[in-house]
């Protein structure tokens, strides 16, 4: 088992029994590493210590892990301090927030989720493992794990969207990267899923808020990919913000003791989010400071970020019995144990390498691949009359306020990103261009990102008539999405809305290129732009990987991870949602679930996206009427190119419980395969379906299937297909 810290390394128990309780609360703090160039505001001020406060600290041994600082020269100094100066010795643990590359940026999680190719995320986490343990660190904030089914809320953008499924797909195939085969290899990074629980699920999209929820969409939806993550090895958990159903999460023993302990066997270490214990003030859920810092303890938080509250309180909580010093020493324990497991023990240098660190030479391959990931995550939603892909040789006007710009390339989570090495679209496109071919694109802001610029949209027409073909470089500044970036209307700025307009005006073809962290809602020109392409936040090779889908080198392949609606109003909306009473029915008629401005439905479903062949798919088959509890099934379907180039193809499994002792979701996905078609080519496309994935939490409390029937969909899309029915015995 890679999660496995047992046997207990023995120099863990030495080290308990010779430890005082200053140093034992020690081991459970992490603070700001400000020892290390730290990486810019991400985080409220709060228990500022200068780095010479930092270094003290660690020689008091009251440090056990520090976070946010980079770089392997000065880590060696902490830790030399840590080992050399400190009364027992204990390394510290070196943190960071490195959530989609490091010195190479990645697409945004959620953009990578597009590419429904969880290998493509190991290998992404992987390389920044890599670039990460070469700067100096041990263990990354990462992966976020989320759930995201509001796309108000900013921090969709850092989890995979709103499939479960799909979630924990990628949330296991990024641990599976971020720590590689060997937790004792220099270049393993230590990923931590969070944030511990359903921090996606905050009402109104609003980050930071409380969270209302069923039993059953908690443990259906919400705690899935947590689990996959863990099973795939992760030591690290991070806790939620949020409340849930009244109760803070990182304060939640039912959570955190009762199922992460208990029920999932975690052997792990429990982290707060930044500050979390002491928001339980805040929160109104702890008297006060000590109160927040017993509670958060006692319900299963072993290691405090940042607030310091251990520190100050857990000694008095101890010597007044409050907590019991064997609670204190398996906290300890767990936070010793990470250690011993990643090796530090044996080499408390370890990732600390000044060689490594200078070494470059892995970079080109980097690149390569955030190229491919960046291509491989785009998504094409539509492309009408074959719009795309673009000759080379076509006039072009590149237009908008994204076509030269670098400062929104990376996505809300990059805080060591070589800018120096950010390829914007007007460098890609010119790169893709023959020499000569150049002087036929012509490029032009048209507007900044949310205000205009005084003639802007002027030249934008003009270059727009000029143009055979006009690509739109429009979106959300990058600043829209992550933490605390929570909207009401997701919809372009308003400036950059009366561009498209005016540009579509002209008649000229529009291709519209869409940045975004979040599903948006599109509008006027935009939604009936010739041909749209979702791009997400692409990372350090943007303009190259958009290029290469804009000229057809790379069929487009990504699929949408979150449902695209008509309009704002329409959130939380999700496709797999539960069924109502009074179903819209297409016709429209009256008294039914809908709006009064648009039916319930989206305006590019979760799983769409086209290449650049048409993919037909025959209706879906399966091997036999009725499944027993504990077998499987067949579900196929022939799924044909009639194009004349080769495509990838995301074929997807979907499935609906008729009828359950809860209300049960129009559709779920339940598996998916990327899959490569020649031009003609027609295949069957074959899933094995276990009866055990048509488990969900019942009426009853429990987890398990119920007798009844089924339909199965082979499918594009979470709204294609045609379905296949079959019984569950
Ligand atoms: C934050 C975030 C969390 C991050 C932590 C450390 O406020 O919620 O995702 O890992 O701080 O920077």
């Amino acid at each position: 088992m890679p999660n496995d810290v047992k046997p207990a390394d023995p120099r863990v128990e030495t080290l308990l029994a010779r430890m005082t309780v200053e140093e034992k609360v020690g081991q459970l703090g992490m603070f700001a590493d400000m020892v290390r160039p730290f990486a810019p505001d991400v985080n409220p001020e709060a228990n500022v210590r200068n780095a010479g406060e930092v270094l003290e600290q660690v020689r008091a041994g009251r440090v056990g892990a520090l976070f946010n600082g980079v770089g392997a020269v000065q880590g060696r100094e902490i830790q030399r301090v840590a080992v050399e100066e400190s009364r027992l010795g204990i390394p510290v643990l070196l943190a960071a927030d490195v959530i989609h590359g490091m010195r190479t940026v990645f697409p945004i999680p959620l953009g990578e989720a597009a590419s429904f190719e969880p290998a493509l995320a190991e290998r992404t986490a992987r390389a920044t493992a890599v670039e990460a343990t070469a700067a100096g660190l041990h263990w990354t904030f990462a992966p976020a794990v989320d759930i995201a089914r509001d796309q108000r809320w900013g921090r969709g953008a850092e989890g995979a969207g709103e499939d479960t499924v799909l979630g924990s797909a990628f949330a296991a195939a990024r641990v599976r990267g971020f720590q590689g085969g060997d937790l004792r290899a220099a270049d393993s990074l230590l990923a931590t899923p969070k944030h511990f629980v359903a921090y996606g699920a905050v009402a109104a999209g609003m980050d930071y808020n409380y969270v209302e929820i069923s039993e059953g969409t908690l443990h259906d939806v919400h705690l899935p990919p947590f689990k996959a993550a863990l099973d795939a090895g992760a030591l690290a958990v991070m806790t939620a913000f949020n409340d849930i159903n009244g109760v803070p999460a990182s304060a939640n023993h039912a959570l955190l003791t009762g199922l992460l302990r208990e029920q999932w066997q975690f052997p792990g270490l429990v982290v707060s989010d930044y500050t979390a214990d002491m928001e339980l003030v805040a929160h109104g859920y702890a008297e006060d400071d000590r109160d927040a810092t017993r509670r958060a303890f006692g319900a299963g938080m072993d290691m405090s970020m940042q607030s310091g509250f251990y520190a100050a309180h857990l000694p008095a909580l101890v010597e007044s019995g409050e907590v019991p010093m064997a609670a204190l020493d398996e906290a300890v324990r767990r936070v010793l144990s990470v250690k011993a497991a990643i090796g530090l023990f044996d080499d408390p240098y370890r990732s600390l390498d000044p060689a490594r660190e200078s070494d470059t030479s892995h970079l080109a391959a980097h690149e390569a691949l955030a190229r491919d990931a960046a291509r491989r995550s785009i998504v094409l939603l539509r492309n009408e009359g074959g719009v795309l892909p673009l000759r080379r040789d076509a006039r072009i006007a590149l237009v908008g306020p994204f076509a030269r710009d670098t400062d929104n390339i990376e996505g809300c989570w990059t805080l060591f990103g070589d800018r120096s090495r950010y390829v914007a679209l007007e460098a890609g496109l010119r790169a893709a261009l023959p020499a000569g071919a150049t002087a036929s694109l012509e490029v032009v802001d048209g507007c900044s990102m949310e205000e205009a610029i005084d003639g802007g949209i002027e030249a934008a027409v003009a270059a727009a008539r000029r143009a055979e073909v006009v690509v739109l470089a429009l979106g959300e500044p990058q600043r829209y999405s992550g933490e605390a970036q929570s909207r009401t209307r997701i919809t372009l700025p308003p400036v950059q809305q009366a561009l498209a307009e005016a540009v579509a005006a002209t008649g000229t073809p529009l291709v519209v290129l869409l940045r975004n962290g979040r599903a948006l809602a599109l509008e006027g020109a935009v939604r009936d732009a010739a041909a749209i392409l979702v791009t997400w936040f692409l990372g350090s090779q943007t303009g190259h990987a958009v290029a290469d889908v804009l000229f057809g080198d790379y069929s487009p392949s990504g699929r949408l991870p979150v449902s695209f609606p008509h309009d704002s109003g329409q959130q939380p909306f999700f496709y797999n949602h539960p069924r109502t009473g009074r179903p819209e029915t297409p016709d429209m008629s009256e008294f039914k679930a809908r709006w009064r401005e648009y039916p319930n439905t989206a305006l590019y479903p979760f799983g769409h996206g086209l290449g650049y062949a048409p993919v037909e798919y025959g209706p879906t088959v399966v091997s036999a009427p009725v499944i027993a509890p504990d077998g499987v099934l067949e579900a196929w379907a022939t799924v044909s190119n009639r194009g004349t180039r080769a495509v990838e193809e995301v074929v997807q499994l979907y499935v609906h419980d008729r009828v359950g002792s809860r209300v049960r979701p129009v559709r779920e996905l339940k598996d998916f395969r990327k899959i490569v078609m020649q031009p003609g080519e027609s295949r069957e496309v074959r899933f094995h379906l276990q009866a055990a994935q048509l488990a969900f939490t019942r009426a009853d409390g429990r987890f398990g299937v119920e007798p009844g029937r089924f339909d199965a969909w082979v499918a594009p899309s979470a709204t294609a297909g045609t379905p296949a029915g079959f019984t569950l015995a």
